[in-house]
């Protein structure tokens, strides 16, 4: 499984952190690559564009509340952003909404509430039925 990260300045610290934390998964790093202020919406799309193409099955994407980064990602067509501050929705995110980005916020989210968030949308499977029924009419949307 390939997994694509990225953040702005605002998610930049929690994508270090989470690089050194989800070890067991094949990451790679698509910046930012400093604390410096960027524009969130370039990271969001950038990574969006290769989930979509489907040179990575998912991606993380961390910015300082998670909102704008999913926002510009979701304009990606194929994309379906999920912004989650807890297990919970991380876990619904992929069985109900076949979610394949992953937002959280780095002035949101601890390391070890973000770690847990990831690991759990990262190994929880989509449930398909009448889910993909909902999610065929988002795709029919685009
Ligand atoms: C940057 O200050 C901040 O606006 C950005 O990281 C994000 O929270 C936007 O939604």
């Amino acid at each position: 499984m390939k997994i694509a990260i990225a953040a702005d300045h605002g998610g930049f610290e929690l994508k270090e952190q989470l690089r050194e934390r989800l070890t067991t998964f094949s990451l790679t790093d698509l910046g930012t690559h400093s604390a410096d202020s960027v524009d969130y919406p370039d990271f969001g799309a950038s990574l969006a564009k290769r989930v979509a193409s489907k040179e990575f099955d998912f991606g993380i994407l961390l910015c300082g509340t998670g909102i704008g980064i999913s926002i510009a990602a979701n304009k990606v067509k194929g994309i379906r952003a999920a912004l989650c501050h807890n297990t919970y929705t991380a876990e619904m995110a992929r069985k109900h909404n076949d979610a394949n980005i992953l937002a959280m916020g780095g002035r949101v989210v601890d390391i070890e509430l973000a770690t847990q968030i990831a690991q759990t949308f990262l190994n929880t499977a989509f449930e398909g039925g009448r889910h993909a029924r909902r999610v065929d009419k988002i795709t029919a949307l685009e």
